[in-house]
């Protein structure tokens, strides 16, 4: 049967913002839920803390991949391409990964890729200006010197996870970041800009916090999921 008459739904992101300080994320702490390469890993943070969030979110990533695949988590075989962005080899499914502090964004789709940022509220590790010297476009540079005091440094992290998250649907690192890239509309209160055929859209994030999700084409939207384990 011809699937010509089908409709033609813009396909969707869904997108879960899981807080993994959580006293529910502690389901998350299953040793069987990430791989013994990820349990490596973790354990080379220092601080119990940080290698809990790592554990903590790659197992989400994996629990509510293993959802969708029907593997289970820890055999799900992510493998990653040439720049280091994570897939699923021979699935449709794609997916992204952001951690920030407690916060962890977990993105998945099905037939397009997908990249995410999430940023926890925090202090810049220098300033705005400077950083965003190096790394902004010079619209956006411009925007951020007209915002005064600390309402720049939320401008500068609005910005940043807009760019990162660009740069992770691409699959890119630091050094490929689109120079005409400019995300400056986003401060005067656009929920989306684009970019050489790629869409980025700010995402509700709790206080202080910024997040933000890209993919390629203008038709897709997305939506914010609870974690199935926290529901
Ligand atoms: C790879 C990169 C994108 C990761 O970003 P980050 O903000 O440090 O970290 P995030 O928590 O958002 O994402 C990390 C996750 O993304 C995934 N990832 C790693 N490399 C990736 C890539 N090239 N593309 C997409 N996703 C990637 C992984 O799942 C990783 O999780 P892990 O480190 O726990 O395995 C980053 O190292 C990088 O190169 N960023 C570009 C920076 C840049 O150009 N910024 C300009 C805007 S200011």
């Amino acid at each position: 049967m011809s699937s010509d008459w089908q409709p033609r739904l813009p396909p969707r992101i869904r997108v879960a913002l899981i807080d993994v300080d959580e006293p529910g994320a502690r389901v998350l702490d299953d040793p069987a839920l990430i791989s013994p390469e990820e349990a490596a890993r973790a354990r080379r943070f220092r601080g119990e803390s940080l290698e809990r969030r790592y554990r903590r979110a790659h197992a989400a990533l994996r629990l509510l991949l293993s959802r969708e695949t029907g593997c289970a988590p820890a055999l799900l075989p992510i493998s990653t391409r040439d720049g280091g962005k994570p897939f699923l080899p021979g699935s449709t499914v794609s997916f992204n990964l952001s951690h920030s502090g407690p916060l962890a964004a977990v993105a998945l789709a099905s037939g397009l890729e997908v990249g995410v940022d999430v940023e926890a509220p925090r202090r810049l590790h220098g300033d705005a200006l400077s950083l965003a010297a190096r790394f902004y476009h010079p619209e956006e540079c411009r925007m951020l010197t007209a915002v005064p005091g600390r309402g720049r440094e939320a401008a500068f992290l609005r910005l940043w996870t807009a760019r990162e998250s660009l740069v992770k649907a691409l699959g890119a690192g630091l050094d490929q970041m689109p120079g005409d890239f400019n995300a400056a509309p986003l401060l005067e209160g656009a929920q989306a800009v684009e970019w050489g055929g790629w869409t980025v859209r700010v995402m509700p994030a709790p206080a202080g916090a910024f997040a933000a999700v890209a993919a390629p084409g203008a038709g897709w939207g997305y939506e914010l999921v609870s974690p199935f384990w926290l529901a």
